[in-house]
């Protein structure tokens, strides 16, 4: 089966803790493998993350990687780098190889140039400027859709219309 993994690039531990964190979560939510990042190293990143797969159940993972041009390079499969200068990402989903595995890269404040080129596509979710986490989400619901199943949850949430239900075990 088809694996997705998202890059997110340029962690900064004080600007970008809430973001990174939140980038890493949608990941989760939408059937990625794990979050890769590049930047500052960030323990607390990965704990918070850690603690809501303990929690509401995986696999999932974040790594930090230190060489990410080289990391780039060597992952195997598609890399798709979400930007608002890319080309539509509607029309973008209908090239990618259903066979090959999927890595989504997010951008920190500022993007490399050789990233652009390193990319197989560069995709836009409009082409206006807002969000990592909001370009993920809409990408990651277009490519794969919400993640059904979580192994190992200690709690999951039962939908209802109103008020909050939480089944243990
Ligand atoms: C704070 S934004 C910086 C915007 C950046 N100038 C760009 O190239 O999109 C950080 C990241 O959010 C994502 N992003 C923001 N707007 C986007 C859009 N319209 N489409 C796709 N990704 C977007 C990109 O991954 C970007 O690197």
């Amino acid at each position: 089966m088809v694996k997705i993994y998202v890059l997110r690039l340029g962690h900064r531990t004080v600007r970008d803790k809430r973001v990174s964190t939140h980038c890493g979560l949608v990941a989760r939510a939408f059937g990625a493998e794990g979050m890769y990042y590049s930047g500052e190293h960030d323990s607390e990143l990965e704990r918070s993350v850690a603690d809501v797969v303990s929690d509401w159940g995986g696999p999932f993972f974040v790594e930090h990687v230190e060489k990410w041009r080289e990391f780039l390079k060597k992952f195997k499969g598609e890399k798709i780098h979400l930007t608002m200068y890319g080309l539509p990402w509607k029309e973008s989903l209908g090239k990618l190889d259903a066979k090959k595995d999927k890595l989504i890269i997010v951008g920190g404040a500022k993007v490399p140039w050789d990233v652009y080129d390193t990319a197989d596509f560069n995709v836009a979710v409009t082409s206006q400027p807002h969000s990592e986490i909001a370009a993920l989400g809409v990408f990651l619901e277009g490519l794969s859709g919400e993640k059904k199943e979580f192994k190992d949850a200690k709690q999951r949430i039962k939908p209802s219309e109103k008020g909050k239900e939480v089944v243990r075990g």
